[in-house]
């Protein structure tokens, strides 16, 4: 799956351990919460209550027997029936092989109703088993056959359903996403069988190591197209029941898991292109298609493809690949093989309203699901818990295959603040978690889901990129290539690929000080990550397990007793970079002792995975660098620098002192990475402190740092054109945004004005757009009724989705409590507000300062339908609470939040306020 949600492995258990009760009405939430919290304790180790044996009370499915083909027919109904329902009925018949004698066919079915008897088909010479009984277990989601004679070992069966299913709009399965176009209200049934929800559309042995050939038939309406993993071969009219249908038949897959298959119909249209045999189709909306919004994604998803056919050196297998945005769906994008579906706002784009954000979401994304055609669809992980390995890679292919599009964006660099800076803020705490799970700890569906999370996506990335960049990209590629090959078409476990790459060490004569499984084993099985520690007086190096509150301990113990071993590369004045492995808590090396005015630097473009302290003398000498010759560090690395000592004295490893001392260079800097590494700190000192005296001085400081910057884009662009660099398109919307809110008067004059001039001529927008999210949400905070009403019409009428998620975004800026309330309850109607996106709404209001109590109230005074719609498994309630409490900081707060998710490491707050004061206060940033 493409990201679109963030959440840290504490925050996630909150959901799914609510899930395990039924609740009611909720006033006190935090209270609720640790009961639940305690009585699933008391479940998961009391043998007593413990499950029965048999095979239907077991969450994986017995090897008995093993599935071959598919002959699968649905017919998702897009006009509700006489009660208001939406429907589909489907027939299937799975050809399996039994492998072991038995007596049950045990095959997953969620939420559908058998409308006949299934029946057994002997595709041997003996006769087939008589059916005794048939049971359906909800809970562990099977149907259960249970059968007069034995199955034989070695023997094929056929089982033959016929079923019906509620296409209800629950984003899962087989389910449906409604949108206006001129006013006709339109449906479309699509699937998102990722992680179990297959068992929702046809019974189906439904786990990833189950892998089979798929043979998809859809009816459906003359008037709409069938899409699925395969290519049309077949295309009639047919009358059943009374109702004239098309049947549309498509090729059979390669052989495959149930998570990847996908089924579509719609009126959606498309436009292609054809490379090498290759067909490429974007599909989408008709208005969205003829106004040239899918022509972006046509253009850079040809290139990346070709890229990772030449990456993998393993010939793509299908003859299309279908790239489909739909109005409502739950993740970013969702990389079913040979049908990738889409969030609209990750694969549509319009030139004149649309961001280079905007375009940056699409080519990542696109690049991350292309990258699982072959990495996840043709190799599939065994089970769910490697699926670290899978998600990991894939982000970090976003990179590769993006680079590849957008040759001139630097892409490749934003990986340390988008997932490496992102990860170690979470992998910091002592509730995190190692990136490998055990198989027997991932079982349930609610557990598999909570496996999606920020350390899977974001810290697979990382170790696999500090992998790649210390075996060099010419040995990874060929381990990766020979992996590939030996295993395509079939399941693996993630030490398949440590031999793999390791026979490419071996054949390439390079040295490692261990073999590739020990070097990774410490990355991958014990969570967290280290502080390196460099003492240039005593050139003494060592390592620690960094976590972001000192009074904490890990929750679990580590074989590895928390040491790595750790590749740092190093750089000095005037020497060239080096590579020293660090294998042992502390070693010496005599080349990191220094004197003078000679400096050292490590972790030379954060391409390892683990933060860098200095002895003080050196951090005075590398400030002193960015303040006199700032280039003779690179980009990247200005940027660690400020994340490094910040986060260092968050966990009064350092002087908070130091910490804010490393952002007085930028005064001068230009470059938006150190200033992004710079702002998302801040961004955390004024989540904490803007209710506080903290935030007069932080405002100056902030105001005075970030003048020059906002002159520099006024010469350079007059904010009439666009820069020229990607990142620098990202940088100038940092100057406007941090001008506008520390109340430099050009900066809120300027959006004032083309706020104004919007709201007097709305069929103009004057503004960039690049800069849209940061002037509507300013003219927002800044305006009352008036400017939140306009933009609510602009919203309703936006035809382009990232218009529409820029003015939702936006409306939460405003300042008026009444306003707020408001929005708040727009969210709970979802004619206003898509399901989609309740969640990210809700947060976005308690982002703002004014906003947070209210949205901890609304979330707590509607909880029960919160719950209902967001609970369960879906990704988002997690997001949400840690959303509404992100800003929580006096100590009542801190109370209610340390409740909702114990060991957040979050102490040290109060502490560090005390210092905060005085520090910027003796900051001179002239
Ligand atoms: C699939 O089933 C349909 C209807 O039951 C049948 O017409 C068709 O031949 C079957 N296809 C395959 C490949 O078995
Ligand atoms: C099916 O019927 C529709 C309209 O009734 C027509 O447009 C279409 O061409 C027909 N398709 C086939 C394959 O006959
Ligand atoms: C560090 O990153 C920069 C920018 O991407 C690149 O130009 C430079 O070659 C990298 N340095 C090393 C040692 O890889
Ligand atoms: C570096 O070594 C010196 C001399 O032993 C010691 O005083 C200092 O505290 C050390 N600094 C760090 C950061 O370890
Ligand atoms: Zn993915």
């Amino acid at each position: 799956m493409g990201k679109g949600f963030y959440i840290s492995k504490t925050v996630g258990i909150v959901g799914i351990v609510l899930a395990a009760g039924a609740l009611a009405t909720i006033t006190a939430l935090p209270v609720v919460y640790s009961q639940e919290k305690s009585k699933n304790e008391v479940k998961s180790t009391d043998p007593t209550v413990a499950p029965s044996n048999e095979p239907w009370d077991q969450w994986r499915l017995p090897q008995t027997l093993s599935p071959k083909t598919y002959n699968v027919t649905l017919w998702p109904r897009l006009q509700p029936d006489p009660t208001g329902l939406y429907i589909f009925t489907g027939m299937s018949s799975v050809v399996f092989r039994c492998v072991e004698k038995t007596n049950l066919i045990l095959i997953h079915s969620n939420k559908l109703n058998m409308i006949k008897q299934p029946t057994l088909t002997a595709l041997g010479s003996k006769p087939a088993p008589t059916i005794e009984s048939i049971v359906m277990h909800t809970k562990t989601q099977y149907m259960a056959i249970h059968l007069k004679e034995e199955l034989t070992a070695g023997e094929s069966y056929e089982l033959y359903t016929e079923f019906l299913g509620e296409l209800s709009d629950d984003l899962g399965g087989f389910y449906r996403s409604e949108y206006y176009e001129n006013g006709v209200k339109k449906v479309v049934a699509t699937t998102q069988m990722q992680a179990t929800d297959a068992r929702k559309a046809f019974p189906c042995f439904d786990e990833p190591a189950m892998k089979a050939v798929f043979h998809i038939t859809l009816l459906h309406d003359p008037a709409t197209v069938a899409l699925s993993n395969g290519v049309v071969i077949g295309k009639v009219n047919i009358t059943v029941d009374g109702t004239l249908v098309t049947r549309t038949t498509f090729a059979p897959t390669e052989i495959m898991s149930t998570y990847l298959l996908a089924f579509i119909v719609s009126d959606f249209v498309f436009i292609e292109q054809n490379i090498d045999n290759l067909q490429i189709r974007i599909f989408a909306r008709q208005e969205a298609i003829n106004a040239g919004q899918g022509e972006y994604a046509l253009s850079v998803t040809g290139p990346s493809f070709k890229f990772f056919e030449k990456y993998y050196n393993v010939p793509y297998p299908l003859p299309k690949s279908d790239q489909v945005a739909l109005p409502d769906f739950s993740f970013g994008a969702m990389e079913n093989w040979g049908l990738i579906t889409y969030r609209e706002t990750s694969l549509l784009y319009d030139e004149g309203i649309s961001s280079n954000e905007n375009k940056e979401r699409i080519i990542t994304v696109i690049a991350h699901e292309l990258a699982h055609q072959w990495f996840g669809n043709l190799v599939t992980v065994r089970w769910w818990n490697d699926l670290w390995l899978n998600e990991g890679f894939a982000t970090y292919g976003e990179y590769l295959g993006a680079d590849e599009a957008e040759p001139d964006w630097n892409i490749k660099d934003l990986i340390v603040l988008n997932d490496v800076h992102k990860v170690f803020a979470i992998d910091a705490l002592a509730s995190s978690h190692p990136l490998s799970s055990k198989e027997e700890e991932i079982q349930r569906p609610e557990q598999i889901s909570e496996v999606f999370d920020t350390i899977a996506y974001s810290k697979g990335a990382s170790v696999v990129r500090m992998l790649s960049t210390f075996l060099t990209e010419e040995v990874f590629t060929q381990g990766l290539q020979t992996y590939l090959d030996h295993f395509k078409f079939s399941n693996t476990v993630y030490t398949d690929l440590w031999e793999h790459l390791q026979r490419a060490v071996d054949s390439s004569g390079t040295t490692l000080p261990r073999t590739v499984q020990e070097i990774m084993d410490r990355w991958v099985l014990q969570m967290g990550f280290p502080v390196v520690t460099i003492n240039t007086t005593t050139g003494q190096i060592t390592q620690e397990h960094f976590l972001l509150d000192p009074e904490t301990k890990p929750d679990r113990p580590s074989e590895f007793n928390y040491e790595w071993f750790v590749p740092i590369s190093w750089t000095k004045k005037e020497a060239a970079q080096a590579l020293y492995w660090l294998l042992q808590k502390t070693e010496q090396s005599d080349h990191m002792k220094i004197s003078g005015d000679e400096w050292v630097l490590a972790n030379i473009n954060v391409t390892g995975y683990y933060r860098v302290n200095y002895d003080n003398e050196n951090w005075q000498r590398l400030l002193n660098v960015l303040q006199t010759s700032r280039q003779s560090i690179p980009v990247i690395n200005r940027a660690q620098i400020i994340d490094d000592a910040f986060n260092l004295a968050k966990a009064e490893i350092v002087e908070t002192t130091l910490a804010l001392r490393t952002t007085l260079f930028l005064a001068s800097e230009t470059e938006y990475m150190p200033w992004e590494s710079a702002l998302d700190n801040l961004d955390y000192f004024y989540l904490m402190f803007d209710r506080t005296e903290v935030y007069g001085p932080m405002q100056t400081y902030v105001g005075n740092q970030v003048k020059n910057l906002f002159d520099y884009f006024t010469t350079l662009t007059n904010w009439e054109n666009v820069p020229p660099g990607h990142t620098d398109q990202y940088n100038q919307v940092n100057a406007l945004r941090v001008a506008c809110s520390t109340g430099l008067e050009d900066c809120t004059t300027l959006v004032k004005t083309w706020f104004q001039q919007w709201m007097e001529n709305p069929k103009v927008n004057p503004i960039k757009p690049n800069l849209r999210s940061t002037v509507y949400c300013s003219a927002i905070a800044a305006g009352g009724e008036k400017e939140w009403d306009f933009a609510w019409e602009m919203f309703e009428k936006a035809t382009v989705a990232s218009e529409k998620d820029k003015l939702r975004t936006a409306m939460a800026c405003a300042t008026e409590p009444w306003l707020l309330n408001r929005y708040l309850k727009y969210t709970l109607d979802p004619g206003k507000i898509r399901k989609q996106d309740v969640t990210p709404t809700i947060v976005s209001i308690a982002s703002n300062v004014v906003g947070q109590p209210l949205a901890w109230d609304f979330v707590r005074a509607n909880w029960e339908y919160i719950f209902n719609q967001f609970g369960g498994k879906s990704f988002s309630f997690p997001n949400l609470i840690n959303g509404v409490t992100n800003r929580f900081s006096t100590p009542f707060e801190l109370e209610q939040k340390l409740l909702l998710s114990p060991g957040m490491g979050i102490v040290y707050q109060t502490l560090w306020f005390q210092t905060t004061i005085t520090s910027l206060s003796g900051l001179d940033s002239s």
